[in-house]
């Protein structure tokens, strides 16, 4: 079953055609990084403009990249949310006219459950990836959401833990803008953290007890009294009413201030978090597989991090470990149309009844 998925929720568009949720045929992403880099983070209204543009030369690119013709597509799978509204919309009415005209069924995804199947895809020219064994225990990490989802079968989640504030991703992303290192923040901050000293500066870590729930807001706050010393005040400049969103000017900060240690500390102490408490909740529920998924799953140090906390536990506890290759962590529409798939083989027949999600928690 060959399914062309669509994604743009957030700042990528991106099309893909997936064999049964497994084999990748084609991945096209066209990044808007350039778009937003200068606002520093992603501002709405720009994306949903942006989507509009690329959408049809990106769904060519992946049936072209693919080698199939429209006619060999069995269903169209799109995210339907959680994301920007407007963005959300420009792939679900190009799903849906593509859908209609091809008279095939229309699948909407959670772009959530999208990240947790980017863990079953294989890319073009790569070894098979066997499916990962169950019970899976995802650490769902990326720009808007931290869960620890209890995977028992397809399609069968339990929440056993999620943040109370920020973000995994969001804290990288508001701590590279503390730092000045823009936007997006979680590979800034990756790379500006090598040849760093993790242990420089001692930036709290939210245990929150022996709860599987996340909180990340005081280390930003903890990093915001690092970096404010060093701080050069910039002249206000007012603001151009001829320019539809304000630019992002950025934090200017004396040379001095140490931002390979600060960056490394402030992600070592993500990661601590975060390896640390899917380790224990995955010993708690006695699971087969941990798995990454969303953005910050490319992050090196975490999967270092939790490779190393599972051999500590030794081999009669052995879990093993899996996260998507890279391009599979971030936003793409493979992980769309692997979804979509499993949806349809346990009874999801699609229909046009499509509406946008802003908000869509997985059930
Ligand atoms: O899944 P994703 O592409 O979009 C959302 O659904 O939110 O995740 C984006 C997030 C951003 O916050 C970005 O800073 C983070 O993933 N990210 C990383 C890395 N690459 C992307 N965080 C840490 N380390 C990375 N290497
Ligand atoms: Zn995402």
């Amino acid at each position: 079953m060959n399914v062309l998925g669509i994604e743009t929720s957030c700042d990528e568009t991106a099309a893909a055609v997936v064999v049964n949720g497994k084999r990748v045929l084609s991945n096209v992403i066209a990044s808007q990084i350039e778009l937003h880099q200068s606002h520093g983070g992603v501002v709405p209204e720009l994306a949903a403009r942006g989507h509009i543009i690329a959408v049809v030369p990106v769904v060519e690119a992946a049936l072209r990249e693919a080698k199939i013709g429209r006619k060999s597509i069995d269903a169209i799978a799109v995210t339907a949310g959680p994301g920007l509204a407007g963005s959300l919309l420009v792939g679900v009415n190009v799903a849906k006219a593509l859908a209609y005209s091809l008279n095939k069924p229309l699948i909407p995804v959670n772009h959530l459950e999208g990240h947790l199947y980017a863990n079953w895809l294989t890319l073009p020219g790569k070894a098979t990836v066997e499916p990962p064994a169950f019970p899976v225990l995802f650490l769902l990490v990326s720009g808007g959401h931290t869960e620890l989802i209890l995977m028992t079968r397809h399609r069968e989640y339990q929440h056993i833990g999620r943040t109370l504030d920020d973000a995994a991703g969001e804290a990288f992303d508001k701590g590279a803008r503390l730092l000045g290192l823009g936007y997006p923040g979680g590979p800034a901050i990756q790379r500006a953290s090598e040849g760093g000293d993790p242990a420089a500066f001692d930036l709290p870590r939210a245990w929150l007890g022996e709860s599987d729930d996340f909180s990340f807001s005081g280390l930003k706050t903890a990093l915001l009294r690092l970096v404010e010393p060093y701080r050069i005040a910039q002249p206000k400049v007012p603001r151009d009413p001829s320019i539809p969103f304000a630019e992002h000017r950025p934090a200017h900060y004396r040379p001095e201030m140490p931002v390979a240690d600060l960056a490394a500390s402030y992600q070592a102490a993500v990661i601590e978090v975060l390896a640390r408490k899917v380790i224990t909740a995955a010993v708690k529920h006695g699971v087969k597989t941990i798995a990454l998924a969303g953005g910050v799953a490319a992050n090196a140090g975490l999967r270092e991090r939790i490779t190393s906390e599972i051999e500590r536990l030794g081999t009669s506890d052995r879990i093993a470990f899996r996260y998507p290759p890279l391009i599979l962590c971030t936003d793409n529409a493979a992980m769309i149309a692997g979804a979509a798939a499993f949806a349809i083989k346990h009874g999801d027949q699609g229909g046009w009844e499509v509406d946008v999600h802003p908000r869509y928690p997985i059930t």
